[in-house]
């Protein structure tokens, strides 16, 4: 039996359904929409594009697919305006459908294409790498990648219907896998203790992707990433706990060049930096902070710069250009203890360099 995790957000509520080989489409239906389009990527097209397609036909959807090329330089205006050109191709109208079959790049591209053409058509997501499924696929944010930087234009737009397949993660690579499963540890550091547990006790399992033990676990993640974006859809307070690890994290990947390091893994440094900092300007206590390092490590995840010789000017540089930066100022979301969090806090800049050299240290 599939679960089944409510995101309420008034008219624009909708559920997250999770579970294997789950059907796909079945509130699009109930849109009124008969026809669509299913995005996807290079890599993902060919091992779950039919069998997508063939489940939203199944349900009397017709659909035209269009396979965008994989990687992060995809998420981009080009691609973008190759998705219009096949809608339009297709006459896809007010009343049409997107459905994005892909990881975090394609949610957020074909998210931002749903929520502009024509004004908004409805959307469905269907995750398929861990980050999407835990993460990128819930709460509505969209957008795409400008030269000058990540996500830089974009829109809040929610989908119809998420369906977490568990089964789509069987082609997934390891170390995307691996990647994913920091934004799994950060739930459990923001918000939930017992799921922090759950995964340190069961670090095997975890890794073999065990059936009822991952769906419990992106189930949990999904349940509290809608209960925040239920609080709010806007980032106007609370939502903004779930960049926790990511200042560091994003200067990290910046610096380190895109594609180097994949984002859950800067962010498993950046998780470690903020849990540095939180020991010194709140109190976060010690073994709760190794804690942490230890079960990253445990999962393959790394605890330091890859690169022997990133400097803290570069990161430091970096950190100015964060969109969470206000008048070069970087903000950090630091923890008291698990599910204690402080939004926007500024650091001395000796205390953010010494923190840096700890890390450093650990490599
Ligand atoms: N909207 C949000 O709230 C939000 C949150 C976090 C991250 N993001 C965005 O998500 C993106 C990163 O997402 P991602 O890590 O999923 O990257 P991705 O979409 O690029 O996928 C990673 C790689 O895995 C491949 N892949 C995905 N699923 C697969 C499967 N089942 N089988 C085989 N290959 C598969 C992809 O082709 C790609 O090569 C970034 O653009 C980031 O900005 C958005």
């Amino acid at each position: 039996m599939a679960r089944r995790v409510h995101v309420e957000l008034g008219e624009r509520s909708y559920d997250i359904v999770i579970g294997r080989n789950i059907r796909i489409g079945t509130v699009l239906k109930q849109t009124g929409a008969t026809g669509g389009l299913l995005v996807s990527d290079s890599n993902i097209d060919p091992v779950h594009g039919d069998a997508c397609q063939a489940g939203l036909e199944s349900i009397g959807l017709k659909v035209a697919r269009l396979v965008i090329p994989a990687g992060e330089q995809s998420k981009s205006m080009t691609s973008l305006c190759r998705i219009y050109d096949r809608a339009l191709e297709l006459g896809l109208d007010r009343f049409s459908f997107m459905v994005a079959l892909g990881g975090g790049m394609i949610g957020d591209l074909v998210g931002f294409a749903a929520a502009t053409y024509m004004r908004g058509i409805a959307l469905a997501q269907v995750p398929t790498s861990m980050l999407a499924m835990v993460d990128s696929s819930v709460g509505g944010k969209t957008g795409v990648n400008l030269e000058q930087g990540k996500n830089l234009v974009g829109s809040f737009y929610q989908p119809v219907e998420v369906a977490v397949d568990l089964a789509l993660l069987e082609t997934l690579p390891e170390r995307e896998f691996v990647s994913g499963l920091a934004e799994v540890v950060k739930y459990g550091v923001i918000d939930d203790f017992e799921l922090f547990e759950l995964i340190e006790a069961n670090v095997d399992g975890v890794l073999q992707r065990s059936g009822k033990l991952l769906e419990q676990i992106v189930a949990r993640c999904c349940e509290i990433k809608a209960g925040i974006v239920s609080e709010d859809e806007r980032e106007g307070g609370r939502r903004a706990i779930l960049n926790f690890g990511h200042t560091f994290g994003h200067a990290l990947e910046n610096a380190e060049g895109y594609g180097r390091l994949l984002h859950g893994e800067a962010l498993a440094v950046g998780m470690v930096y903020a849990a540095e900092l939180s020991a010194w300007e709140c109190g976060l206590p010690v073994d709760q902070k190794e804690r942490r390092s230890k079960l990253l490590r445990s999962l393959g995840l790394p605890v330091s710069p890859a690169d022997a010789g990133m400097t803290w000017n570069m990161l430091r540089e970096k950190m100015t250009a964060d969109k969470k930066t206000r008048a070069s100022v970087p903000r950090f979301v630091l923890a008291e203890g698990i599910g204690s969090v402080i939004i926007g806090r500024t650091v001395s800049e000796e205390v953010l360099a010494e923190a840096f050299e700890v890390l450093v240290c650990r490599a």
